[in-house]
């Protein structure tokens, strides 16, 4: 597999979530949650510009953000990814979900293929995960996949996945 090229992105296909890069006609969908270094975009062309960022950061290696697609609809649902760590055989994995779709059980199914490809095709050996004390659904999520948490400083509490073989 020919990972960060120009002419190859992973695309995943699962039982009922599909992960796969986001095209320019799904922008509009996704402003809810387009952001990028923390700000989130409140246009169809500001999400672009990130998109293209994002691009970028996938060709050099850095990142690979996808998005989940509803394998009825064929509509994007959220997004999931790894976003630090990838030079060094890591992945901070992260995700989030279109308010409409929150309680479906979309973010469990699209990060458990993130986790498999993470694991099985990368070959990282550590993913890990932060969140805010307060954000229950996500620590529930990340809980329910097996993370475990490892540290807390200030509000953030890091996860770490806690593998099958126990390491
Ligand atoms: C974190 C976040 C993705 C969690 O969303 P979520 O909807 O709770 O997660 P899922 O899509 O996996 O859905 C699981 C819920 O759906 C329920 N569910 C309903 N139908 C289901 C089905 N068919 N299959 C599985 N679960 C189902 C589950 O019981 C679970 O609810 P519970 O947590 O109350 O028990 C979401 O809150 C979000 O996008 N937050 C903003 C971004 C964020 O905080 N990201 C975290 C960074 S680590």
């Amino acid at each position: 597999m020919k990972l960060f090229q120009h002419d190859y992105f992973p695309h995943i296909t699962g039982d009922r979530v599909s992960l796969r890069q986001i095209k320019d006609a799904d922008l509009d969908d996704l402003i809810e949650i387009s952001f990028y270094d923390a700000i989130q975009a409140k246009t169809v062309q500001q999400a672009a510009e990130m998109q293209s960022k994002i691009n970028q950061d996938y060709l050099d290696g850095n990142s690979i953000h996808w998005g989940i697609v509803d394998n009825i609809t064929d509509k994007i649902v959220g997004t999931c990814g790894y976003y630090r760590g990838l030079d060094k055989g890591e992945g901070e994995l992260g995700c989030v979900l279109l308010s409409k779709y929150y309680g479906k059980g979309y973010m469990t199914d699209g990060m458990s293929l993130a986790i498999d490809f993470g694991l099985n095709t990368l070959g990282l050996k550590r993913i890990w995960a932060a969140t805010g004390q307060q954000n229950v659904p996500a620590r529930k999520l990340l809980e329910r996949l097996n993370f475990v948490q490892i540290a807390e400083a200030d509000d953030e509490i890091e996860y770490e996945l806690r593998q099958a073989s126990g390491k």
